[in-house]
């Protein structure tokens, strides 16, 4: 069977491989802006998710004409009015370390009582026919202090705690958060609906 290509806005071997291992049983080969000499990095303008992840998935289709897909993520802290949000990659300022935004996030929350929090993740999909994103979200809490031990994960994940885990992301095998994640849910309607696409 030949395979039909899907260029993935992203420069991320790492959520390349990802992406790759899900599509395949589809029949898809995901191919990225730099596989086809693109220098790819639009300007992430939008406030919202689903606006930044269209940006990047529209703009890799009309460069490229292939069916494009991207995602957009975050996390949000309802007590902070939604912060850091979709400035979560760019939180406190440039220059931090992920372990810096992540303590700046507990510096900004202090005491308060409401600690919950949420990742989102939106992948949005662009063809000639289709412009159509899907979102997934997981739900936790933000911890008082950071997980210096961190043996996984990245980002915020040393101090966001999952309930159902009974741990921090940073606690789990990868294997473990992708069963559960914003980025898993959101893929896992993506999928489903890309399986039907004529
Ligand atoms: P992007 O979607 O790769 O641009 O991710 C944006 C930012 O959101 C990352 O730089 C992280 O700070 C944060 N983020 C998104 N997903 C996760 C996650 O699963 N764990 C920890 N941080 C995340």
């Amino acid at each position: 069977m030949t395979k039909r290509t899907l260029a993935f806005a992203s420069g991320s071997l790492h959520k390349w491989k990802e992406m790759q291992m899900l599509l395949s049983p589809y029949g898809y080969e995901v191919v990225l802006p730099k596989d086809l000499g693109i220098t790819f990095s639009p300007e992430e303008t939008e406030k919202t998710f689903t606006g930044n992840s269209f940006i990047k998935s529209k703009e890799l289709y009309r460069l490229t004409g292939f069916p494009a897909f991207a995602d957009d993520s975050g996390i949000s802290v309802p007590a902070l009015g939604g912060e850091p949000g979709v400035y979560s990659a760019r939180y406190g300022g440039p220059g931090l370390t992920d372990k810096e935004r992540a303590e700046f996030l507990l510096q900004k929350l202090g005491e308060s009582v409401n600690r919950e929090a949420y990742y989102s993740c939106v992948v949005s999909y662009v063809d000639a026919d289709n412009a159509v994103s899907f979102e997934g979200r997981v739900d936790g809490v933000i911890c008082k202090d950071y997980d210096v031990e961190s043996k996984y994960g990245f980002g915020y994940d040393p101090i966001f705690y999952f309930p159902p885990f009974g741990k921090r992301f940073s606690q789990v095998p990868e294997s473990e958060k992708n069963t559960v994640s914003h980025r898993k849910k959101a893929m896992e309607l993506f999928l489903d609906w890309l399986s039907n696409l004529k």
